[in-house]
């Protein structure tokens, strides 16, 4: 099948068109332009021509519901009707406090409020801004210093770059972001050549203590982290053992935990909150995002302890807001996404069928030996595709595979999400994370599609002079 390219003009003159679509800012790629999308429904989007693209990575792992659920709109259209806008420094809304009270109710303790914005990027600033306002009402100035892993993905803003774990983007705002001290993240299927996970783990605590003896440990706000990570890391899961680790020592030092479940959060994993896997390691504070709008509208979520929030609140309280923060028309969106996984037990249909999507992949590789693991938890899964198994290397740098095996995917009726990060150091990874409603005849629809895109992935390498195996 070959979708119709909707013809993208570019024109060398010196007075192009005005306008364009939003890829216009994207490196140029002339020869693979993207569909254009007219129409969503279950878990298919469709162009212009009637082409159909089943939504394997839910677009950025987000589309948790697939397109066009009937709860949902009802709720826009209904909503819309009601109240749109009203600010929360200005007002009080139904639906921020029924979005939150229910969000406490399924977080469950250690949990209790809920703080809204418009995004991944934005709550994680938050979570930071929280932190740091935290410890400044409470005395304890000197604590500035972040860690996190390498690799890892923290979200977009100037003030997030610096938290993530991809030197690509460093690079270019190095001067102007706040760069974390970072730490190994303990990669599951690249652990350093002759270390068990084990050892490996133990390796990278021992790094953690050094940062924390070097920088002081009364410097350091806040270890952030992804419990099951995203494209940097292709969806590598963390140990119960290493968290819990963490978790010690930054109790014995006063240092907050602050998950990144952007991703991972709101059912993905198998339960709603990806940290209750690792019940020993678990947080101080929890970022959501894309689940929970899950594509319907922008929202992210931090989720706090009542004991600090409602302390601070006797002091300076947390005086930043946003406009949109906590906007009536995306938390009522929010609960009527939040209904649905619920009463419908997506989260439980994220485990059954996220196990049963692993091993068909999985299975893929017999015939498919590009494929290097297939990994993650639930219906957060990642596929890393290597140029040789048994060595692990990745294709050179000028094969970029995740760009390659993305566009391939149209022609076989995919939408798939990956991207190159870290210039290929830690693998190359495709999203293999479909929504949650996906069923196992679905998933058995998307794998053949996988194979066909894989397959072909493998002759255009083979051209292009990689050697595979
Ligand atoms: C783990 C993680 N954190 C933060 C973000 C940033 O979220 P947003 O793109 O909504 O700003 C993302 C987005 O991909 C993410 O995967």
């Amino acid at each position: 099948m070959t979708f119709a390219h909707n013809s993208l003009e570019r024109h060398d003159d010196a007075w192009p068109t005005p306008g364009g679509p939003q890829d216009i800012f994207a490196k140029e790629d002339p020869d693979w332009p993207l569909p254009r999308i007219v129409r969503g429904d279950d878990i298919y989007l469709y162009d212009e021509a009637g082409n159909r693209f089943i939504d394997m990575s839910s677009g950025p792992v987000a589309s948790n519901l697939g397109h066009n659920n009937r709860r949902v709109v009802e709720t826009i259209k209904d909503q819309v009707e009601k109240l749109c806008f009203a600010q929360s420094r200005v007002a009080r809304t139904n639906e921020n406090i029924a979005l939150a009270d229910r969000l406490a109710e399924v977080a469950g303790p250690g949990f209790e409020r809920a703080f809204f914005v418009s995004g991944g990027s934005e709550a994680i600033d938050t979570a930071v801004k929280f932190s740091r306002q935290y410890a400044y009402a409470n005395g304890d100035v000197t604590r500035t210093k972040m860690i996190s892993l390498m690799p890892s993905y923290h979200g977009g803003l100037i003030s997030t770059i610096g938290l993530g774990g991809d030197e690509v983007p460093i690079d270019v705002f190095r001067e102007m972001t706040v760069v974390s001290e970072k730490i190994d993240a303990p990669l599951t299927y690249r652990p350093p050549e002759g270390l068990s996970q084990e050892e490996n783990e133990d390796r990278i605590l021992a790094d953690f203590a050094a940062i924390l003896e070097r920088v002081g440990p009364g410097n350091v706000l806040a270890f952030i982290y992804e419990p099951v990570g995203g494209v940097a890391s292709g969806a590598n899961v963390l140990s119960n053992r290493f968290l819990k680790s963490i978790r010690q020592s930054c109790n014995s030092h006063g240092i907050l935990m602050i998950a990144d479940e952007v991703m991972a959060g709101a059912g993905r994993t198998g339960k709603f909150l990806a940290s209750s896997h690792t019940p020993e390691g678990m947080p101080d504070l929890i970022v959501l995002a894309k689940g929970v709008g899950a594509g319907y509208t922008p929202l992210g979520i931090m989720l706090a302890p009542a004991r600090m929030v409602d302390s601070l609140a006797k002091i300076t309280g947390y005086p930043y807001g946003h406009t949109a923060a906590a906007n009536p028309l995306s938390c009522a969106i929010g609960l009527a996404a939040l209904e649905e996984t619920l009463e419908r037990d997506l989260v439980g249909n994220a485990e059954r069928v996220g196990n049963y999507l692993q091993q068909q992949i999985s299975a893929l590789a017999d015939e498919c030996p590009v494929i290097g693991d297939v990994r993650g938890r639930g219906l957060l899964l990642a596929t890393e595709i290597v140029a040789d198994r048994a060595t692990k290397r990745s294709f050179d740098g000028d094969i970029s595979a995740p760009d390659r095996v993305r566009r391939i995917a149209f022609n076989h009726g995919l939408t798939i999400y990956g991207r190159r990060t870290n210039n290929g150091r830690f693998g190359d990874a495709i999203m293999t994370s479909p929504p949650l409603i996906t069923t196992n005849d679905q998933v058995d629809d998307m794998v053949e599609r996988l194979g066909a895109t894989m397959k072909e992935f493998m002759d255009e390498a083979t051209r292009l002079g990689a050697k595979i195996g």
